[in-house]
C-alpha cells in the first residue's frame, strides 16, 4: 500500500501502482490522488494478530512482499513472531505482543505501534482458536472452551479494532485504512471443529457488516473466509475425515494458506469499493 506523502524508492513500493492507483478516496478530487501516488510513496504499515501462527506467517509474509512495514503480533509465540520479524523482505518490521483477550495489552501494543510508526493502514485479525468437538457432544463443549473460543475469535478481533481504530484513522491510503477479519467458511455452513467455532465466526462475518457501516469512509472492513486449510493441525486429522473434506469441495483439493494470504492482498489492493463483504476463499464447499 502506498501513502502519498513522501518520495522512496521504486522497489519499496509494489502496490498502488498499477491499476488500483487511479483509486480515488470518497469526498476527494480524483486527479489528485492519481498524482499524489506516483513516485511520492511510502510504505503503509500492516498488523497482523496471530501473526506466527501457520496462516497469519504467510499473510505477513506476503504483506511484507507487497512493501508493507508488517507488525507480527503474538500472544505465546514471542521468539518466533521475532524470527519471523526479521526474516521478512523490505525491513522495519516488528513483533509487538498482541493479546487479543487483553484489552489492556492491546492499548500497549497501539501504543508502541503510534510511537514507531505513527499510523496503521492494515489490520488482518487472524487470531483465532478452537478444538474439534462433534457436533453431538453437547457436554463436550465445556464452559470454559465456549468462553476461550468466544472470547478470542469473537471479542478479540472487535477489542483489536477498537485499540487501534485512532491510527487506522490516520491513514492517508488512498481510499483509508483495510481491516481483514480472517472468517471461516463455518459461518456459512455451521460445519466446523464445533458448534461454538462455527458461531464465532458467523459472529466475525455480522461484525464484518457493522463495522463496514460504522468505520466508512475511512476503514474499509472485509471478512476472508476460507475453507480447511492445509496446514500442519489440519494434516493431523483423521486421514477419512481429511479424504472426505476433499471430496466434498468441488475443486477437489484443501486451501493453501498462500491462497488466503493472496485474497488478503486482493482485500487491499485490488477490492477498493468493497467494505463489509465476505469474500470465500473454499473450491465451492458449500455448493456440495
Ligand atoms: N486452519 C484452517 O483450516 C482454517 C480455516 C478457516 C479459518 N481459519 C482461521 O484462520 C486463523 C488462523 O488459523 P491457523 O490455522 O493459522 O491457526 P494457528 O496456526 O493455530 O494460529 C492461531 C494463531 O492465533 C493466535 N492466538 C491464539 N489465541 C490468541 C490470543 N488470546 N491472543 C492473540 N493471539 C492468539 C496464536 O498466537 P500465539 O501462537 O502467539 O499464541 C496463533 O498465532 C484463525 O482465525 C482460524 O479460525 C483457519
Amino acid at each position: 500500500m502506498a501513502t502519498p506523502r513522501k518520495k522512496v524508492s521504486s522497489k519499496q513500493i509494489k502496490t498502488n501502482q498499477n491499476d488500483s492507483s487511479k483509486t480515488n478516496r470518497p469526498g476527494h478530487g480524483h486527479d489528485e490522488h492519481i498524482h499524489a501516488e506516483h513516485n511520492q510513496t511510502e510504505r503503509g504499515v500492516a498488523v497482523v494478530t496471530g501473526g506466527a501462527g501457520s496462516i497469519g506467517a504467510v499473510i505477513c509474509g506476503a504483506l511484507a512482499r507487497e512493501g508493507m512495514r508488517v507488525v507480527v503480533g503474538y500472544n505465546r509465540s514471542a521468539e518466533k513472531a521475532k524470527a519471523l520479524a526479521a526474516s521478512l523482505p523490505g525491513g522495519d518490521h516488528a513483533a509487538f505482543a498482541a493479546p487479543v483477550t487483553d484489552s489492556a495489552g492491546l492499548a500497549a501494543m497501539a501504543a508502541e505501534i503510534s510511537r514507531r510508526y505513527g499510523v496503521c493502514d492494515v489490520l488482518v485479525n487472524c487470531a483465532g482458536v478452537t478444538r474439534f468437538v462433534p457436533h453431538g457432544d453437547l457436554d463436550a463443549l465445556d464452559d470454559g472452551l465456549i468462553e476461550n473460543i468466544l472470547s478470542t475469535n469473537v471479542r478479540g478481533p472487535f477489542a483489536t479494532v477498537r485499540a487501534l481504530r485512532p491510527l487506522l484513522e490516520k491513514s492517508k491510503q488512498p481510499g483509508g485504512a483495510v481491516i481483514i477479519n480472517i472468517s471461516s467458511i463455518a459461518a456459512l455452513t455451521a460445519m466446523g471443529s464445533n458448534v461454538i467455532y462455527c458461531a464465532s465466526k458467523a459472529a466475525v462475518d455480522n461484525m464484518t457488516k457493522s463495522l463496514g457501516r460504522a468505520l466508512a469512509p475511512k476503514i474499509r472492513v472485509v471478512s476472508i473466509a476460507p475453507g480447511v486449510v492445509n496446514n500442519d493441525f489440519i494434516r493431523s486429522m483423521d486421514p477419512q475425515w481429511l479424504k472426505e473434506q476433499v471430496e466434498r469441495t468441488p475443486l477437489k483439493r484443501l486451501a493453501a494458506s498462500e491462497e488466503v494470504a493472496s485474497a488478503v492482498i486482493a482485500a487491499i489492493k485490488h477490492f477498493t469499493f468493497t467494505t463489509g463483504a465476505i469474500i470465500p476463499v473454499d473450491g465451492g464447499r458449500p455448493l456440495s
